[in-house]
């Protein structure tokens, strides 16, 4: 297992792509908006990590995120070969997880997340990219 991405609440997408392009000068950034969930996601290539940034787009659970935390962390995803396996090892050892089946996330990748509560305060996202495409 090793770090896919960390995800990052922001409130506006612009902004925030232009400060980190300041701040960190990441190599280059796409962007889909993920209508389902109502967020617009910039995934930002740095090194051999990536930071995924989430703006809402409207009611959803980023924007409920950003109403009670304000901006900051907001997950920290890991590649891992099964997800589906990941996060039925996870539930079988006594964790919370918020899916019990992997979800599609933006770019087609599998995505299933493990709660806060039993990861020490953080959101835990087990996350495969599609096939051996690299956006
Ligand atoms: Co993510």
């Amino acid at each position: 297992m090793k770090l896919s991405h960390v995800g990052i609440a922001v409130l506006d997408m612009d902004r925030a792509l232009e400060d980190y392009a300041r701040l960190l000068g990441y190599e280059k950034s796409d962007e889909v908006l993920v209508e389902s969930e109502h967020v617009r996601v910039a995934m930002l290539k740095m090194g051999n990590a990536e930071l995924e940034l989430l703006s809402p787009t409207g009611d959803g659970a980023v924007a409920k995120f950003l109403k009670e935390k304000g901006e900051g962390l907001h997950h920290v995803a890991f590649e891992v070969e099964d997800v589906q396996k990941a996060i039925a090892d996870a539930e079988r050892n006594g964790f919370r997880v918020v899916d019990k089946v992997p979800r599609e996330g933006a770019w087609g990748a599998e995505a299933a997340f493990v709660h806060p509560k039993g990861a020490h305060g953080i959101l835990i996202e087990y996350y495969k990219k599609k096939g051996k495409v690299n956006r």
